[in-house]
């Protein structure tokens, strides 16, 4: 069926134009789209609260949940569903244990929404908040001599009182790779044993995750990026200690084991961290774009795939004037961060840039902090795009001399 052929024919999305806000929301591919139609189809044909509707919802939620696991290497009973990656970061990450004085640990490469949320938890809680410098090392370092450099960062930044280490696992400005695996480790020799919350908004579809996921206490991600999936539903992996002392906070009734006997039956697993009724077709659609991007390669191929992608803009933003990538090594993953400057060396502007780029149908962000333009690139993309972007970026260079 469609899955033979290339998954970007089947997305209405890249037609007309070119595309690479992958990182902010993936294209949904056709296939999904009917999936998630013919669900609805089907649960109003069976009657949406009937006795007979239920092993057909429940059919579709497992399989979603268990795809989900296993691209993160754990067992469907560490997956809960979610909303949003920044659902899946802070459900969890208010239900822990927190005490007067515990400190946060962030890198300075978060998002807003997560940060937002572990400075409103400080606030509330008493608790103290940290910030792990990483920006300065991806810009002047290669992918390789990151690990290290980053752990030396993290044991610069550990406290006898540090509780909880945020880290994303793709950077979302700088395109860098954290090595989380690694972290991990480290903070399971920390006296506190730290938790690692980690947010896979943009790792998760674009990079293998299954090592890192299995390690992180929260790994949380979005079925709307590089997942093509539909927006609106999203999952994240718990570790088992986490499932152990965290207590549910947005609660329902899809937390509880028996909704007869209230908060005695939270769910052990990771349902307690669900919560309510939420829109059952997406969890069709997510499950069949993942399929389509299976039938593309393993997500290590994958992975190389857009790696070549990213090696290929990168190297072409080196030989365009007046443009400087964020990284000083080609990209480890799809996203290509680059700021343009004139003959001064004054920086462009951003948000000019966008829209210029915009008004040809060439579709790329800005980004705030650092102030720079990203573009993603995902299996999806061809070498035709990247060379047209180039070429467009080329153009606007030369017009504004
Ligand atoms: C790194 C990162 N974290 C969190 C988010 C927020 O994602 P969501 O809207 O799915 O919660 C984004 C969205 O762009 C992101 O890039």
């Amino acid at each position: 069926m469609s899955a033979k052929r290339p998954v970007r024919e089947l997305m209405p999305a890249l037609a007309g134009k070119t595309y690479f806000n992958y990182g902010g929301q993936g294209p949904l591919p056709s296939p999904s789209l009917e999936a998630m139609v013919a669900c609805w189809r089907t649960i109003q044909e069976l009657g949406p609260f009937t006795t007979a509707v239920w092993p057909f919802i429940e059919a579709q939620t497992v399989a979603v949940r268990q795809a989900l696991a296993t691209l993160c290497g754990v067992g469907p009973h560490r997956l809960a569903l979610t909303e949003n990656v920044t659902s899946g970061c802070v459900l969890p990450l208010w239900g822990l244990p927190w005490q007067r004085g515990d400190e946060l640990l962030l890198g300075d490469c978060e998002h807003p929404g997560v940060v937002a949320a572990c400075q409103e938890l400080a606030r509330r809680k008493a608790l103290r908040v940290s910030v792990l410098p990483v920006l300065e090392l991806c810009c002047s370092n290669t992918q390789e001599a990151l690990e290290a450099l980053v752990l030396e960062q993290l044991e610069r930044a550990l406290t006898p009182n540090t509780r909880l280490v945020v880290l994303s696992h793709l950077l979302w400005n700088t395109g860098s790779i954290m090595p989380i695996a690694a972290v991990a480790q480290r903070l399971q020799q920390h006296s506190n044993q730290p938790w690692l919350l980690v947010d896979a908004a943009q790792s998760m579809g674009s990079i293998p995750v299954d090592e890192a996921a299995s390690v992180a206490d929260i790994y949380a991600f979005t079925g709307h990026k590089w997942c093509c999936g539909p927006e609106g539903l999203g999952g994240v992996a718990l570790s088992e200690r986490l499932l152990e002392v965290a207590q549910p906070t947005l609660i329902g009734w899809r937390s509880l084991r028996h909704e007869s006997t209230a908060a005695s039956s939270f769910h052990h697993d990771a349902r307690r961290f669900e919560v309510a009724t939420s829109c059952v077709p997406l969890a069709s659609g997510l499950t069949c774009s993942l399929d389509l991007l299976a039938a593309q390669g393993s997500p290590q191929q994958r992975h190389q795939r857009c790696r070549q992608l990213a090696d290929r803009l990168w190297r072409g933003l080196q030989a365009l004037p007046g443009a400087r990538t964020l990284l000083n090594q080609p990209p480890p993953a799809g996203l290509v961060s680059f700021t343009l400057h004139d003959a001064s060396g004054r920086q462009r502007d951003t948000a000019g840039t966008v829209d210029a780029l915009g008004r040809a149908g060439i579709w790329i962000r800005r980004l705030d902090q650092p102030d720079c333009l990203r573009a993603c690139v995902h299996v999806t993309t061809t070498e035709a795009e990247v060379d047209h972007l180039l070429q467009a970026l080329t153009a606007l260079q030369q017009r504004q001399a």
